[in-house]
């Protein structure tokens, strides 16, 4: 999707005859939106049609968790077990009609291979690095990185060491923001990225291997597998611009103001009714008189999670480092009581998260049950002449967003 990319071997046009030993390969075209979205051409040593057996059918079922009561919720996920692998190991945590959010921790690397044909997905890599191997290529990952596989990418991964990810799957596009890019696709100067942050598949590895393949699909909200009887990478060559790629949150150059600046600064990808935005260390607002941490605010209809990846939250209470915030729409929420105060004079912050906003509601899972903190919704409360909680070991500490 960033930009026009070339790997392997392909014929010097389009549609034209392209052979290997005088044997005709097969083009396929990989493309969004009916022809008019964006597309890669793949050159296969076999039909990507070639199903030998057609598997089973698994419906893909949502355990819902309707809380008796509206309101703020802090999910402590350190403690998740670890199970299954980079797909099966995804633990759905809340959804809508735009967007899936599931925790992963897997505990092993997949024999078979798997492609979402119904969705864009983001896998952020809270820790553990690796390599997604795609139809596409190699794809090297590390922890901080944004994994985005466009949908129809067939992939598998490869990860080295324990593995935590926040996974965002959506049957909408997830892309670049416009307003980060220029006409002709260029990521402007006010972007807080640029097309050298961006990585995508590095060596394109042709597999010519017969036998049993199995490809599980995601389709119609479910997994339907297939077995193949040919190494599903057998692809020689390829062009275009959908391909998987990695972007490093580390990479997030931060924009700061005088006054305080608000989420949509920090976005990073942009869904379909959702936005993924990146809080990163920076300095904050340098006005004298400027109020570093936000404002209380009522996004109205607007559902907002929160991700705690690195940082001190000591001065939020309860969160750590893996909690999950979530502040629905309707209700207002902001600093606790006495940051707005003890935060005046801070200069910088050093936390990372990753939030995801929606414009639509969010459901809750089971799993968001078991792991519920039901005290963070009266953690703004106090008794009077209560203590504020104190972000003096560490001011930097200070949560600065939400
Ligand atoms: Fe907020």
């Amino acid at each position: 999707m960033p930009t026009y990319q070339l790997r392997g071997e392909v014929p010097r046009k389009r549609h034209i005859q392209f052979r290997e030993n005088g044997t005709l390969l097969t083009e396929e075209v990989v493309g969004l939106e009916g022809f008019t979205g964006n597309e890669s051409i793949l050159y296969h040593l076999q039909s990507p049609c070639r199903i030998r057996e057609l598997g089973a059918f698994k419906a893909i079922e949502r355990d819902e968790w309707i809380p008796s009561a509206h309101a703020h919720r802090h999910f402590r996920t350190a403690d998740i077990p670890a199970a299954g692998d980079a797909v099966t190991g995804r633990q759905l945590l809340m959804w809508n009609a735009d967007v899936e959010i599931s925790l992963c921790r897997p505990d092993g690397a997949r024999e078979g291979f798997y492609r979402n044909g119904e969705g864009d997905e983001v896998i952020f890599v809270h820790e553990g690095s690796g390599v997604l191997e795609t139809i596409y290529g190699d794809l090297p990952y590390a922890e901080g990185d944004y994994v985005v596989v466009p949908r129809g990418t067939t992939y598998r991964f490869a990860p080295q060491g324990p593995q935590r990810y926040v996974v965002f799957e959506s049957p909408g596009l997830i892309e670049i923001p416009r307003r980060y890019r220029n006409a002709y696709g260029q990521l402007l100067e006010h972007a807080p990225f640029y097309h050298r942050d961006i990585h995508p598949p590095t060596d394109l590895r042709t597999h010519r291997e017969r036998g049993d393949f199995e490809v599980t699909v995601r389709v119609r909200d479910g997994y339907q597998t297939y077995v193949l009887d040919y190494h599903p990478f057998d692809v020689v060559g390829w062009d275009g611009y959908v391909y998987p790629w990695t972007f490093n949150i580390n990479d997030f150059e931060p924009i700061t103001g005088r006054i305080h600046m608000p989420p949509p600064a920090h976005q990073t990808f942009a869904g379909r009714n959702f936005v993924i935005c990146s809080f990163c260390p920076r300095k904050l607002d340098f006005d004298p008189l400027a109020v570093p941490i936000p404002y209380h605010h009522s996004n109205l209809n607007s559902e907002e999670m929160i991700y705690y990846v690195s940082g001190n939250f000591g001065s939020r209470r309860g969160i750590e480092v893996s909690s999950v915030t979530l502040h629905p729409s309707g209700i207002p929420h902001g600093p606790h009581p006495g940051l707005a105060e003890k935060s005046i004079g801070l200069t910088e912050t050093h936390e990372l998260a990753v939030m995801c906003d929606t414009f639509h509601p969010l459901r809750l899972t089971k799993l968001a049950k078991g792991m519920d903190d039901p005290a963070y919704a009266y953690s703004w409360y106090e008794e009077d002449g209560a203590a504020a909680p104190s972000p003096e070991e560490d001011p930097a500490g200070v949560t600065s967003h939400f």
